[in-house]
Formats: C-alpha cells, structure tokens, sequence
C-alpha cells in the first residue's frame, strides 16, 4: 500500500436528539457515524459504497471540516487534524477539498464560472496565482475539458454535466492532494457519467490526488477505486481491493449488495443467485446489540446479538494468503462468489471515449 495520505480512526458522529422547548433535554442520539477506521494512501481512490442514510456523507463532511466529530482522529500525513484550529486548519482545509453531489444547487446562479471558481482564492489568498488570476480560472476550465472563453458565462447555460466539470475546477484551484468526491456523478444521465469519471480518473493521474469517492453505484465504485470500503449503518463492514470485495467478499452484507447489481449477460443474469434482504435498515438513533446487521442477515445466530463483530480479517482466513484474506466484520465470515468475474459489473460504459480521457463537454 502506498504511504498513507489520510488515517481516520473510530470516527463518531452522533447528532444529539432534544426534547423540551425551554430547557433542552437530551433524551438519545442519531448515530450517524459510530465508529469508522480506513486508510487513504497517496495516489490512490477509496471507494466508500453503502445504502442511503448509513453515514457517508457525514464521514464526507468531517474529512473536509464541514462537522466536527463527536470522537475519532482524522491524520492527515501524521497529524490529527481533528484538534486544529486557525491557520493550522486553514492550511489542511485547503489541502482536503469536495466535490459534490448536485451540479445544480451547489453551485451559486448569479455567479459567473470565473468567479465561482477563482472564491476559493479570495479565501486562500497565499495560494492565489500571482499574476493573472483569469488566466487561472481559464487553464483550470481547459483542464476540466470545458472551453475557457465560457469564463464570463452564468451555471444556468451548462448541462447537468458540464456544471459538475465546473465544482471539479473550482476543487482543483487551491491545488489540493486528497478530494472528496461524495455521489459526484449520481445527479447526472448515465452517458454523462462516464465522461465526468474518466475526467476524474485522468485529473488523478495529471496531478497526483487521492480520492475518497463516495457512490451508491456499486459499478462506477469499481472502475474508478483501488479499495472499497462498505458502509452499514455508521460503520465500514467490509473494506478491501476492488477485487477482494467485488470477486471474494466474506460479509453477508457485500454478499446481498452485490447480488443486486444488474448483470449485463442474460444466461449469467438467470443463473446467478439473488440475495434478498428483509426488513427495513434500522434507525441510527436504535442501533441493534451485537452485529448492527444482525437483524436482516441471512445468516444471523445467537452469538451476533451478543458479540460485536470487528472489523478485522476473520480468523477463518488468517494466515491464508489469498484474496478472502481482507478485513470483514462478520462472525461467521465465508467466501462468496456473487458476481461471475465474467460478468464484470464495471461493463464497457465506462470506456475512455475515442477521443481522449473525459475531454469533451
Ligand atoms: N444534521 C443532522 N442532524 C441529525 N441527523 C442527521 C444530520 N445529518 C445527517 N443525519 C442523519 O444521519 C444519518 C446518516 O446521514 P448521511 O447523510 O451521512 O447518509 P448517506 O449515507 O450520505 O445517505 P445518502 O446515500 O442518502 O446520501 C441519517 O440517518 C441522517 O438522517
Ligand atoms: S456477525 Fe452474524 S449477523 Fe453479523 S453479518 Fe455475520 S452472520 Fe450476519
Ligand atoms: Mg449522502
């Protein structure tokens, strides 16, 4: 593994619940994150997957300073950032930035895209470019594949995709080493997610950033990530190599994901066996005893209502090298193939286009 860039760990976010008008009584918490440990090495993507509401945008949210953590450390090449305050933080702050979700609302209408990407230098003036500052904005448009004379243009007159390129530019302008990319590509058409991905792994390689690439699409996670870590209500469950996860995944809860991704081939589709999960996902503020994902696993005994399972490789496959080897939070951990490896979920949709790696709008 590569050196670490960022060390997160027992992240807890826990959003206290109130009742009372006057006097305020904390009466229980929702436990939007409950106790997250992963790795981001240089150069790498970890891909952050899991069903809606266990907690990855509030993971986003800390590695970026937009919530402060109730409890954990978050290292970012060795140091605790969770502690920092003033210029300390503002230093790292630029250094972490975000992509978001929702080309539409997150970027501000009466804006023009030169101004909306040169904001962060009005509050990172140390980095700000010297000289000519448009000139700046305009090889960042190019560099996101958009044409620069669009400098002087308002969001309104892009595409739901050419919006997100313009988010990717205004991450990239303070030159930072990890982004966070939480559901960039999710508010867009199928077609257009591909190009933006293909950007994104192309700007990767130009200037050495490491991604934390936060997805619901089983499939974009494993093309574009060299790890992937499962989230299930507030914790990471299973956490490995693309491949460990997608062709050798020990969790219950990777098994039934994976079971539901759409398989291309029709003969591998009907021979393929789907694992279907009951019951709704608990609420955060109610998380069951033992294995929080003991009340809907398949698999599920005694012992997973008493014993918190850690997230560690199972003692099963300890000492065996081999790809089952990963870490897994599971008692009863086994290997299973869900996805035939010929029925690769990546698919070809995410292909570079014949005419370069995301470069057109
Ligand atoms: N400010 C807040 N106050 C109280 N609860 C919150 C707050 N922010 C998030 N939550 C709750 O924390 C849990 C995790 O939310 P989060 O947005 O991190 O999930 P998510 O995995 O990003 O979901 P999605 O896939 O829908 O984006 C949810 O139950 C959510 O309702
Ligand atoms: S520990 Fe038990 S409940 Fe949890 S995933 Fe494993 S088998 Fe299922
Ligand atoms: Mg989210």
């Amino acid at each position: 593994m590569p050196e670490p860039i960022l060390q997160v760990d027992g992240l807890v976010k826990h959003y206290p619940l109130t009742q009372g008008v006057l006097l305020k009584k904390q009466i229980g918490a929702v436990k939007a994150v409950d106790g997250v440990d992963f790795t981001l090495g240089r150069g790498e993507t970890l891909g952050i997957v899991g069903e809606s509401g266990c907690g990855k945008s509030t993971v986003a949210k800390m590695l970026v300073h937009l919530e402060r953590p109730t409890a954990g450390s978050i290292r970012y090449k060795g140091e605790d950032v969770t502690e920092l305050s003033g210029r300390a933080l503002k230093a790292v702050r630029r250094n972490i930035q975000m992509v978001f979700q929702d080309p539409y609302t997150s970027l501000n209408p009466r804006m023009t895209v030169g101004d909306i990407i040169g904001e962060p230098y009005e509050i990172h003036p140390e980095v700000a470019p010297k000289g000519d500052r448009r000139r700046r904005v305009q090889e960042l448009l190019d560099v996101v594949g958009l044409n620069p004379e669009y400098i002087n243009r308002y969001p309104h007159q892009f595409s739901g995709g050419q919006r997100q390129r313009i988010g990717i530019a205004r991450g990239l302008a303070l030159r930072p080493e990890v982004i966070v990319a939480d559901e960039p590509v999710s508010a867009l058409d199928v077609s257009v997610q591909a190009q933006v991905i293909n950007l994104l792994a192309g700007l990767q390689q130009e200037f050495d950033l490491s991604y934390v690439f936060i997805a619901h699409d089983l499939s974009i996670v494993r093309h574009i990530s060299d790890r992937v870590g499962v989230m299930y209500l507030g914790r990471i469950v299973e956490i490995g190599t693309d491949e460990q996860i997608y062709d050798h995944p020990t969790h219950p809860y990777t098994q039934a994901l994976l079971s539901a991704v759409p398989v291309p081939d029709p003969e591998a589709r009907e021979h393929r066996e789907r694992i279907i999960l009951t019951g709704d996902v608990p609420s955060p503020t109610n998380i069951p005893s033992g294995c929080r994902f003991r009340t809907r696993c398949f698999k599920a005994q005694p012992r997973c209502a008493e014993e918190v399972p850690l997230l560690a490789v199972p003692e099963a496959f300890r000492g065996a090298p081999g790809p089952a080897a990963h870490p897994s939070a599971c008692h009863f951990a086994e290997e299973k193939q869900v996805v035939p490896p010929e029925t690769d979920p990546r698919g070809d949709r995410f292909l570079p286009p014949a005419d370069g790696p995301g470069r057109s709008a």
